[in-house]
């Protein structure tokens, strides 16, 4: 018999799915395409930095083997502050005590929308997006409006005509637009200066919060253009989240400039989810970011650029020539999408790829379960618009000889597909 308590859980438990990218974690193939993995981790460098902090233990145990502050350690934020001042250009708007501290960037995806949302709440993004933000849109009741995007990233026009479509026809202005300005997941695309700029404008204008989501504003192997955020002088208009996963090691550590007016609210539910980012990581973290990360980021966006290279090279050499390609200039993504609608990357992998040992994240996933979309020629709101025929590729995790390895499996596959 099933129990009472199982048989009405809450409602989103029967509306949300398993996430894809976590089910495909557990997959152990040589040809690892799949998860945002980072391939390259500091490993001696933390044997240096937990040394130090053993050492030190004694007197400094006390606060960080303790409860912190809610909102993050101070001396953390201030060397975070730093640096995004020194690299982004960016000032934090009345000190780096405005820096909040998350278990992950995640956590503030979810913070912020558990924050803003009440019901049917309309939230703009790409088609596709990161899933990890689309489908928590769906669980806390809002609504995913998305609008294509291209190799450079989400279209500001069409930004636009969701926010007048939703308004006419919604009788609602959105809540929020959400981007991944640099080497978007799942894209891997790069929003030039003037997309930047537009968006803001387009969200000032409408007074509307833009989220940017720069978890891969480190791994970049050319001169980063400068962050959304730097336009917003007021800090009123761009929430701006970052994180140390893919740029230092994943110990669930997240870091974001907050307009004021949502900081104390944000916060406050953050105190619900976990209490306090765990004292410890950021101490390590913080020693990191103050003496390491420089020396270790170079040696690691060899690596990474490598490994970049050896997938656009095999795409091109052995992957169907009537496809589309991003090329990503950081991060960890490609993505790449078959000429035919009808393919559909998901039954493939699962068919084709896995028995030839290659994992990869069928686009599919990211995509709302449910929602409204725009397209370029769209005069009203249509429903939800999912494409089968994509797939994100990510070259984090294996060595350069791996990728150019298994992409030409894949590549010989999909060509008999084409
Ligand atoms: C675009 C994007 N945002 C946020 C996250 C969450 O990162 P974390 O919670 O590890 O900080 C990820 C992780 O893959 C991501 O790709």
């Amino acid at each position: 018999m099933v129990p009472p308590y199982y048989d009405s859980l809450a409602e989103w438990t029967e509306i949300v799915p398993e996430s894809e990218i976590r089910r495909l974690l557990l997959y152990n193939v040589k040809y690892y395409f799949g998860g945002g993995k980072p391939g390259c981790l500091p490993i001696d460098t933390f044997k240096t930095i937990l040394r130090q902090i053993a050492n030190n233990l004694d007197t400094i145990g006390i606060d960080i083997l303790n409860y912190g502050p809610t909102s993050g350690l101070l001396s953390l934020k201030e060397v975070l502050g730093e640096r995004m001042r020194r690299n982004d250009g960016l000032t934090i708007p009345r000190g780096p005590d405005d820096i909040i501290i998350t278990t992950g960037s995640q956590q503030m995806l979810y913070a912020l929308l558990d924050t803003l949302l009440r019901p049917n709440d309309v939230i703009v993004m790409a088609r596709p997006s990161y899933l990890g933000f689309v489908v928590p849109v769906t669980k806390l009741g809002g609504n995913v409006l998305t609008v294509p995007s291209d190799m450079d990233g989400i279209i500001p026009e069409h930004v636009e005509k969701a926010i007048k479509l939703c308004k006419k026809e919604l009788n609602r202005i959105p809540k929020a637009i959400y981007v991944v300005s640099e080497s978007d997941n799942p894209k891997g695309t790069t929003l030039p200066e003037k997309r930047r700029k537009a968006l803001f404008d387009i969200a000032a204008e409408n007074e509307i919060l833009l989220i940017e989501d720069a978890a891969y504003r480190e791994i970049q192997f050319e001169k980063a253009i400068p962050p959304i955020k730097k336009f917003d002088k007021e800090n009123k208009w761009v929430a701006y989240l970052r994180t140390s996963s893919k740029e230092a090691a994943v110990l669930r550590l997240g870091y974001s400039i907050l307009p004021d007016e949502i900081m104390t609210p944000v916060i406050k539910d953050k105190g619900y989810l976990d209490l306090c980012t765990p004292s410890f990581t950021q101490k390590i973290l913080e020693i990191y970011y103050k003496y390491h990360i420089d020396n270790v980021l170079a040696d690691n966006l060899k690596i990474y650029q490598k490994r970049r290279d050896a997938m656009k090279k095999m795409i091109d050499a052995y992957f169907p020539s009537n496809g589309s390609s991003s090329t990503p200039t950081g991060g960890f993504f490609f993505w790449f999408q078959m000429a035919k609608e009808s393919f559909d990357s998901g039954k493939f992998m699962e068919e084709k790829a896995i028995p030839n040992d290659v994992l990869y994240v069928p686009g599919k996933a990211f995509y709302p379960i449910k929602g409204y979309s725009v397209n370029a020629g769209d005069s009203i709101l249509h429903g939800n618009r999912i494409k089968t025929n994509g797939m994100r590729i990510s070259f984090s995790f294996v060595s350069s000889q791996t990728i150019l390895e298994g992409m030409e499996i894949l590549g010989k596959l999909l060509q008999k597909e084409a």
